[in-house]
């Protein structure tokens, strides 16, 4: 989303060696901009009336800059998008309840929003069925945000109902897809639902059942909400990220956050949702509710197939603002989890499960419940360190206890580890070659550079990769900055806040925008080639909106993507997926990309 921008990391003075290291970050930045910019000035030299012609890896002719505005979204004249399914579609397409097709006078109830898509698209995996030839199968679409405007239409709740009705738009939606006749589209399947913010929920791993779980008023744990980026698991589940939890709680009642509630951003105003008026849950200050923030903020796994299953938050991962869970597979079997903390110097982390994860799962263990969890450091030379967050440390023991306190409070452990202040690392990706890819978005705040975020302040964002050293599974990683957001200002394919992103197996890093794109273009979705650092604007979203999520059919001829939050809900900017008509209430929308020719997608 697009105002988590905030700061609530006070402890980010750069260690000395990094301060000292902003001539060699100067150097890599210069670096990483001349490959840029000599692989955008090649292309150009062969410009045609569609722009740059297609050459190795990125077959397509681009978005041109002066058609990526407006309030409908554009596309390479190469490929076609359509829409798929929007807020307000009914889950089960064949059920009868009332959809909301974005009549201004006619909002759903929080009951018929139960059955509906929610709002605020974002992460999604497609899960192919089986023997269906990836022409059928399950997606898992994360629900972030839509702000009271947007979904109530008004800007604060006017009862318990309205509380719901915005609860109900977030979380996950699980719908089933089939390809008929060339067009993809929603279908009744048995497992298709709605996860929001009261569906019952447990907790496994080192925090469950831990005292800071629990709530005065023994209250069973439920919900999930700003649901942002996600991952898959290799035994076909899929893991949900919770991002910006504080903004939902709130009181009118005096109160002042703790040490640990400052950490994670909490305060009295939260982002104006105002649910703590009508739902004591979200009230900061009522004390049968103490902790109830402190059940926010996870990884969140879900199985697909099974909606008797409840979603388990897997606090082996640590708390904080998750944008998403970027899975592999390491040495030995291990299963590893590549991490972002979305806030502005804050961090990133890996976890790495103690054992082959076929061998623990055989045993009845989750290797997302027993493992190790990391936070990174960055060191100014061009090597890494992960940082191992365990109660065995005497720094943590002597401030947190055990490692369910650690993992709750992860941000101070990591602060007292001494991890690098990043400019709000959002997704990760790993590449088929080992490279990890990091998007750090943007950071107004930055006052001191580091060698890993040499801007200060860094308003256009950048992209970093390390090659891990031990398969993933050790403490040592060699990285580099891949791009500098802002040396593509001045080129076709200009862009900024990199978010988004997805590493495919040739080669491709797909990368989506949430923040201000030069020039006042829309948000976009762009391909670089990872090779020569070659960047093409592939699809604009709309006026207002962000596109993220990203998701494919096996063979990689289709591909999801979602315009989140078109308009930013106002409709005299754009109506998607209506055409314009300057009242309809635009809504957040998965669309469909081909390649005309049904190529590859990124071809
Ligand atoms: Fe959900 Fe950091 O964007
Ligand atoms: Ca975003
Ligand atoms: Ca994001
Ligand atoms: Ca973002």
């Amino acid at each position: 989303m697009r105002d988590d921008d905030r700061i609530s990391n006070p402890s980010t003075q750069p260690p000395f060696h990094e301060v000292l290291a902003v001539n060699v970050a100067r150097r890599r930045v210069l670096a990483g901009g001349l490959a840029v910019a000599v692989a955008a000035f090649l292309p150009a030299a062969r410009a045609g009336a569609d722009g740059p012609t297609p050459s190795g890896l990125l077959g397509f002719h681009p978005v041109r800059r002066a058609d990526a505005r407006g309030p409908m979204p554009a596309i390479s004249p190469d490929y076609r998008y359509e829409t798929l399914v929007s807020w307000g579609d009914r889950v089960r397409p064949g059920s009868s309840v009332r959809p909301y097709d974005g009549d201004p006078s006619r909002r759903p109830t929080a009951a018929e929003q139960e059955e509906l898509v929610g709002i605020g698209h974002d992460g999604m995996t497609f899960f192919p069925k089986a023997g269906a030839a990836g022409r059928e199968g399950t997606l898992c679409l994360n629900h972030e945000y839509g702000t009271n405007p947007h979904v109530l239409g008004k800007p604060w709740p006017q009862s318990l109902e309205d509380v719901r009705l915005s609860q109900h738009a977030h979380g996950v939606s699980v719908l089933g897809l089939r390809e008929v006749n060339g067009r993809w589209q929603v279908v009744d399947v048995p497992h298709a639902r709605r996860i929001h913010a009261n569906t019952p929920v447990e907790f496994s791993g080192p925090a469950a059942g831990h005292a800071l779980l629990r709530t005065p008023s023994g209250d069973a744990p439920r919900g999930t909400f700003n649901n942002c980026s996600n991952g898959a698991t290799p035994w076909g589940t899929y893991l949900t990220c919770e991002e910006n939890f504080d903004g939902y709680f709130g009181t009118e009642s005096p109160w002042s956050p703790s040490v640990e509630q400052a950490r994670y951003g909490l305060d009295s105003r939260g982002f104006g949702y105002g649910w703590h008026r009508y739902d004591p849950r979200f009230d900061l200050a009522d004390p049968r509710y103490r902790n109830a923030e402190n059940r926010y903020g996870w990884v969140v796994e879900i199985d697909p197939l099974d909606p008797a299953r409840a979603p388990v938050k897997r606090t082996a991962l640590g708390r904080f603002k998750h944008e998403g869970a970027a899975v592999t597979v390491g040495d030995g079997g291990r299963v590893v989890v590549y991490m972002g903390d979305d806030q502005a110097n804050d961090y990133v982390y890996k976890f790495v499960s103690e054992g082959d994860w076929r061998a623990m799962r055989a045993a009845g263990r989750s290797p997302l419940d027993h493992g190790r969890l990391y936070v990174a450091r960055f060191d100014a030379d061009g090597t890494g360190a992960w940082l191992e967050l365990t109660a065995d440390d005497p720094r943590l023991k002597s401030r947190l206890g055990d490692q369910g306190a650690v993992v709750t409070y992860v941000r101070l452990a990591a602060d007292l580890l001494g991890a690098t202040p990043m400019d709000r690392p959002e997704w990760t990706t790993v590449a088929p070659d080992g490279r990890v890819y990091c998007s750090l978005t943007n950071n107004r705040r930055r006052a001191a550079p580091n060698a890993a975020n040499p801007l200060a302040p860094n308003p256009h964002g950048h992209i970093l990769r390390w090659r891990e050293l031990d398969g993933h599974v050790g403490t040592r990683f060699a990285w580099e900055i891949f791009l500098m957001a802002k040396d593509s200002h001045d080129a076709d394919h200009a862009f900024g806040s990199p978010d988004g992103l997805w590493a495919d197996p040739d080669g491709r890093l797909f990368v989506e925008t949430d923040g201000d794109q030069p020039d006042d273009i829309n948000n976009q979705l762009l391909v670089a080639d990872t090779r020569t650092g070659e960047v093409r604007r592939l699809f604009a979203g709309v006026s207002g909106d962000e596109v993220t999520g990203i998701a494919h059919t096996p063979d990689r001829r289709t591909l999801f993507v979602n315009v989140q939050h078109p308009g930013d809900g106002d409709p005299r900017l754009t109506n998607f997926p209506r055409a314009f008509d300057g009242t309809t209430v635009p809504r957040d929308s998965t669309v469909v990309i081909r390649r005309k020719d049904g190529g590859v997608v990124g071809s």
